[in-house]
C-alpha cells in the first residue's frame, strides 16, 4: 500500500487561490524529494472563472476527477463557493470539518495558549441549501436541517479526537457542544441530545453544553479554556473565523473536510481578490492544510513517510517563522512565494540531517481519529 502512488486533485481556484496553490506545490515538492513520497497531481478546473468560462462551476469533468483521486487539496473560490465546496462536501459526504486554531510562538496574538479544535458538522443545517421566496418575494425562508445519524456521527468524531489529540499544554479533556438549542429547541435540541447520548460512551472526557452566543463570548474571554468544539454547520462557519483571529488571523487557518474515505484539505479563509496577484498573501493557512492531508495520508493509508513529511513539515514552518520569513499580515515583509520558498529550503535542510524525535506540538491524530480508533 505505501509504495502504490497517491493521486491529488488540486483546485486552483479564484483570487489569490493560485498564487496559494503554486506555493504548496513548492512545499510539496520538496517533501517528494526529501520523503521519497509516491505522490501525482491532477488539475481540477473549478469556480468563478470555470463559471464564466464554461457556465459551471463544478463541470461534471472536474467532479469525476475529484472523486477518482485520492484527496483533494483546494485553494479557495469565490462567488461560487456554495457550488464548489458546499457541493463537494455534501456529495462526497465529507462530514467533518475540522479547523484547528493554535499559537505559534512566532505568529503575533493577544493570547499565548490557544490550542483549540472546532468540529463543525459539514453536510446539513441551513446549508442543504433549501431556500423558498413566498409572497411575491416579500417573504423568504430556509429550511434547517438535523438528523439523528449526522449529529451522532459527528459527536463521535468530536470525541475521538479529544480522546487521542495531543495537546499543547495538558488540560481537561473537554468537548463543548455548541447550538441554540434554548431557541432552536427541536433542531438543535435534537443535536445536543445526540451529542449527550454519545458523551456517554467517554466518561474520560469531560463535555459541556453552551449556547452559541456565550461561545462567541467565551472564546475572547478566555479561549485557553476549550479544547474540542462540536458544533453544526453554521455555527461552526463563524465560531472558526472567530477562533482564527485568536491566533493571528485567515492567513494562518487550515482545515480538513473528511469523509469515511476522501478528504479535502483547504484554507478557511477565501479568495480575496482585492489581494490578488501583489505576492503578500500568506500561504501559511494552505501549507497548514498540506500538513494535515500528509497527516491524514499517513493515517489512511499508513504512510508512514507522510506522518514524517509532515512533522518536519511543521518544524520548517516554525524555524522559518522564526527566523522573520512572514508576509504583512503577520508582522513580516516577506512575498507569499518567499514564504514557500524558504519552507521548501528548509525541509530538505531537516530532512538531510534528521533523526525523528517526536516533540511537535501533533497534528497526527487530529484529522482522523476515527480512523485511527478502529
Ligand atoms: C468556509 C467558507 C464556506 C462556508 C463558503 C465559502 C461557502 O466560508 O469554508 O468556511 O460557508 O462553509
Ligand atoms: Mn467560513
Amino acid at each position: 500500500m505505501v509504495n502504490k502512488s497517491i493521486l491529488i486533485s488540486c483546485i486552483e481556484g479564484d483570487g489569490i487561490g493560485p498564487e496559494l496553490l503554486q506555493a504548496a506545490r513548492i512545499v510539496l515538492k520538496s517533501l517528494v524529494e526529501s520523503f521519497d513520497l509516491k505522490l501525482d497531481f491532477v488539475n481540477v478546473a473549478a469556480g468563478d472563472r470555470e463559471l464564466r468560462k464554461t457556465g459551471r462551476a463544478l463541470p461534471n469533468e472536474s467532479f469525476k476527477l475529484i472523486q477518482e483521486s485520492d484527496v483533494c487539496l483546494k485553494a479557495p473560490v469565490g462567488e461560487s463557493a456554495k457550488e464548489t465546496i458546499v457541493r463537494i462536501r455534501q456529495e462526497l459526504d465529507l462530514y467533518a470539518n475540522v479547523r484547528p486554531a493554535r499559537n505559534y510562538p512566532f505568529i503575533p496574538s493577544k493570547f499565548s495558549d490557544v490550542d483549540l479544535v472546532i468540529v463543525r458538522e459539514n453536510t446539513e443545517d441551513l446549508y442543504v441549501g433549501f431556500e423558498r421566496r413566498a409572497q411575491n418575494g416579500r417573504k423568504a425562508t430556509a429550511l434547517k436541517v438535523v438528523t439523528s445519524k449526522a449529529s451522532e456521527r459527528i459527536a463521535k468524531f468530536a470525541f475521538e479526537l479529544a480522546m487521542v489529540r495531543k495537546q499543547a499544554r495538558e488540560k481537561p479533556r473537554s468537548v463543548v457542544c455548541i447550538t441554540k438549542s434554548n431557541v432552536l429547541r427541536i433542531t438543535d435540541g435534537l443535536f445536543v441530545k445526540r451529542c449527550e447520548r454519545v458523551s456517554r460512551k467517554y466518561p474520560q472526557v469531560l463535555f459541556q453544553k453552551m449556547y452559541v452566543d456565550t461561545a462567541a463570548m467565551n472564546l475572547i474571554r478566555a479561549p485557553e479554556s476549550f479544547d474540542v468544539i462540536v458544533t453544526t454547520n453554521m455555527y461552526g462557519d463563524i465560531l472558526s473565523d472567530e477562533a482564527s483571529q485568536l491566533v493571528g488571523g485567515l492567513g494562518v487557518s487550515p482545515s480538513a473536510n473528511i469523509g469515511r474515505k476522501f478528504a479535502l484539505f483547504e484554507p478557511v479563509h477565501g479568495c480575496a481578490p482585492d489581494i490578488a496577484g501583489k505576492g503578500i498573501a500568506n500561504p501559511l493557512a494552505m501549507i497548514l492544510s498540506v500538513e494535515m492531508m500528509l497527516d491524514w495520508l499517513g493515517e489512511t493509508r499508513l504512510c508512514k513517510r507522510c506522518h514524517e513529511a509532515a512533522q518536519t513539515l511543521d518544524k520548517a514552518i516554525c524555524s522559518i517563522g522564526a527566523s522573520g520569513i512572514k508576509t504583512p499580515d503577520i508582522g513580516g515583509r516577506a512575498t507569499t512565494l518567499q514564504v514557500a520558498e524558504a519552507i521548501s529550503k528548509e525541509i530538505k535542510l531537516l530532512a538531510s540531517s534528521s533523526s525523528f524525535s517526536d516533540d511537535r506540538v501533533e497534528m497526527t491524530k487530529l484529522v482522523n481519529p476515527i480512523a485511527s480508533s478502529t
